[in-house]
């Protein structure tokens, strides 16, 4: 008889943002000429920067010559973009990491699932309650959880509370956890981590023999120069953490699907008969086993990021967002919603107006005013009575969801 892996049946209903579309969907069903907008997921609306499409389509035309074609790229990505990406994101910034340790992939959310491959299935894992859900869900998948409780907590995992009560400070745990998976500038609450509170997460991983899954995929969304854009530029990180970004958020690759892991060489984990072994050496073979690399249209395009121009034009799309959050976060607060992240951040994290649940304010919304946000409840259970306003819009929409809101709840 076939088996399945049954550890799926153990997953909550569906992806949340599979769900909510499907809530949408039905929605729009019933009311077909409703001016929808939508604030849910964290997707880029404005096109791809002009370098980046102009680098593509050289890149296309070298495909139509047999003398620049190319087939089979090296899986871990081409050394000029990984070259790029050392010297620009990380050595520019006092990193010690080099091109050969960056594995460039097709996105930061499948490289978090996929790294579990290289890892036992005993051991402990840390996450920040509310959570990317991907993270959970994929251990969830690989069987590293028990069953979930009434509140959506999985057996097994331990949960850290990030909430208004302690300012969305991730607090270190007092009990011992292998791997910990930690997302600053924070989604979905908005909330950021200084150096020093990174240091700490550092200090405790390398005391306690930790891995930290470090995902910094909204880094080029912080403005402030004291905050760490990468854990490397916390002295110690080398030996205990993974770093995942991503050319999504910065350069609306969420289409077009490129982003990057790091893993540096010195990350090494003693095996059950003693034995050191380089986190690197297994990550390099699965990925050449299981992936065949980013295609080279596309690596043109992340390599044009780092151009003067793409540099630029990036600025410009972040600088965009990030004052449609702060639009955001001002009109909220005027009519008495309680408002965090959205500084540093492009998501702002809002608290539900009358002891509403983070399903009913969605249901209000959507009802009311048409507008879409996420449930704060989705990412975990300490984000029930929250919601999270994404500021991927047009400034348009952006400024016709806050006029719905604003009249709806003054
Ligand atoms: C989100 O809305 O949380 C993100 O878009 C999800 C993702 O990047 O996969």
């Amino acid at each position: 008889m076939v088996k399945i892996n049954e550890n799926y049946l153990k997953l909550k209903a569906g992806y949340l943002f599979p769900e909510i579309a499907r809530r949408v969907n039905a929605f729009i069903a019933e009311n077909p000429d409703a001016p929808i907008i939508k604030l849910g997921i964290g997707d880029v609306t404005e096109p791809l920067p002009a370098a980046c499409r102009e680098a593509m389509t050289v890149a296309v035309k070298d495909m139509g010559d047999r003398q620049t074609f190319k087939g089979y790229g090296p899986e871990q990505g081409y050394g000029w973009l990984r070259e790029k990406i050392a010297a620009h994101d990380f050595q520019s910034r006092g990193c010690d990491i080099e091109a050969s340790e960056i594995f460039v992939s097709d996105g930061a959310k499948c490289d978090t699932g996929n790294i579990l491959d290289i890892f036992g299935k005993d051991n402990t894992i840390a996450v920040t309650d509310p959570v990317y859900p991907v993270y959970v869900d994929t251990n969830v998948m690989a069987g590293h959880t028990g069953d979930a409780d009434d509140d959506g907590k999985y057996g097994g995992l331990t949960y850290i509370p990030i909430t208004a009560d302690n300012d969305f400070v991730a607090q270190i745990p007092t009990e011992k956890v292998d791997l910990i998976y930690l997302c600053f500038p924070n989604n979905p609450t908005g909330a950021i981590a200084t150096k020093d509170q990174l240091k700490a997460w550092v200090d405790y991983a390398n005391a306690n023999g930790s891995i930290i899954f470090f995902d910094a995929a909204y880094e080029a969304f912080i403005t402030d120069d004291n905050l760490p854009h990468s854990i490397y530029e916390i002295e110690g990180a080398k030996t205990c953490a993974i770093e995942f970004r991503s050319f999504s958020k910065n350069a609306g690759f969420t289409g077009t699907r490129c982003a990057l892991t790091v893993v540096p060489k010195a990350l090494k984990v003693t095996t059950s008969n003693g034995e050191e072994v380089q986190l690197w050496t297994l990550w390099n073979r699965r990925q050449s086993t299981k992936f065949n690399g980013v295609s080279y249209i596309v690596q043109r395009g992340a390599e044009a990021v780092y151009s003067e121009a793409g540099q630029a034009q990036i600025k410009e799309l972040i600088d965009f967002y990030l004052e449609n959050a702060a639009i955001i976060c001002k009109e909220l607060k005027a009519v008495g919603f309680d408002v965090y992240g959205g500084v540093n951040a492009p998501y702002v994290w809002v608290k539900t107006p009358d002891g509403l649940t983070s399903w009913d304010f969605f249901d209000k919304l959507l009802i009311n005013c048409n507008v879409v946000g996420t449930p704060g409840s989705g990412f975990g259970a300490a984000g029930e009575g929250y919601f999270r306003i994404s500021a991927f819009n047009s400034r348009d929409n952006v400024h016709e969801a806050m006029k719905r809101i604003t009249t709806a709840f003054k």
